[in-house]
């Protein structure tokens, strides 16, 4: 199987073909004419074969055509069947028909799957409304077994008993998931979140200790996390981490959480390996999550995927 990977993540694909040596990076060119119109060129053999892409979206839009222009092009030349693997799935979180708004997730299924992409997988769906707007299957990878190692003196820690925390209704099941992931007992406690014009406000419903671990997908501009650890503390905690399946790290806010008591991120590199990184900030590579997906393209076995069955 080839794997075409985009610029951000060339370590990704590296790590996945030294996983897996019947996996094989394929080469490309992505050019520009003067005007800013891209084009690309295969420098790989693909007709006939399997293939996977790797792309996430930052900066969205920019990514977004050049991986479409690359499936195009794949499927043009012969691939067989397309796995489009995107550890960050960009516009999911515009998952539900509401008046006048768009309806980004199922616009970026439909995309894909006219550029002739036959199956994507991804890290941790944002939530699992997707899927069911998608044309193809997508298939969302659980990154909590690898979250939960990487967290482990800190759950397993000494002192008070850890409280794990979702910092919305929609974060219970995956804070669940890291909880049984990291055999913590207690039950999960929750925030109900409401988001204003002026910003975050959310309301904690249980009680807390005194450490606790704030469990999200998305670490975007840090509103969500800035609002839990605010509520966190006031209730009591005193040590908190967070973990998240993608740290996005947008904007100038999110420090803001050192100074209400977070001492510990821990995120994937979904979007990429992080530019600045901070000694407090954990990030854990893909591949570990990624590979074992990828089994059955490997083995020959996507009889169901071939392009235009
Ligand atoms: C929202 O539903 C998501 O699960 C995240 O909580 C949210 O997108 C995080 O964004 P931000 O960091 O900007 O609050």
């Amino acid at each position: 199987m080839r794997l075409f990977a985009l610029a951000d993540h060339r370590p990704l694909a590296a790590a996945l073909e030294a996983r897996a040596p019947a996996l094989q990076v394929g080469d490309f060119e992505l050019g520009r004419f003067a005007n800013g119109e891209l084009h690309v060129e295969l420098r790989s053999p693909v007709a006939g074969e399997d293939v996977a892409v790797i792309g996430s979206a930052r900066p969205p839009d920019r990514n977004l055509v050049e991986l479409t222009l690359l499936c195009d092009t794949l499927r043009r030349h012969g691939a067989r069947s397309i796995v489009a693997v995107l550890p960050y799935l960009a516009y999911a979180r515009q998952d539900r028909p509401e008046a006048a708004k768009s309806l980004g997730a199922a616009w970026l299924g439909a995309l894909l799957a006219a550029s002739g992409v036959t199956r994507a997988l991804t890290i941790d769906v944002h939530s699992p409304r997707v899927a069911l707007l998608w044309p193809m299957p997508l298939i969302s990878l659980d990154p909590s077994p690898l979250l939960a190692d990487a967290l482990g003196d800190l759950i397993a820690g000494e002192g008070p008993a850890l409280t794990i925390v979702a910092p919305d209704r929609g974060a219970i099941a995956r804070a669940e998931r890291l909880r049984r992931a990291a055999g913590v007992a207690r039950a999960i406690v929750r925030f109900d979140k409401v988001r204003t014009p002026a910003g975050v406000r959310s309301h904690l419903v249980g009680e807390v200790g005194e450490r606790a671990l704030v469990v999200d997908d998305i670490l975007d501009t840090g509103g969500t996390l800035i609002a839990c650890a605010q509520g966190l503390r006031e209730a009591g905690a005193r040590r908190i981490a967070v973990a998240v399946s993608h740290g996005l790290f947008t904007g100038d806010q999110w420090p803001r959480l050192w100074e209400l008591g977070v001492d510990a991120i821990v995120c994937t590199e979904s979007v990429g390996r992080l530019i600045a990184p901070d000694r407090r900030i954990t990030t854990l590579e893909c591949a570990p999550v990624i590979a074992p997906a990828l089994q059955p393209w490997i083995r020959g076995e996507t009889r169901a995927d071939l392009a235009g069955s």
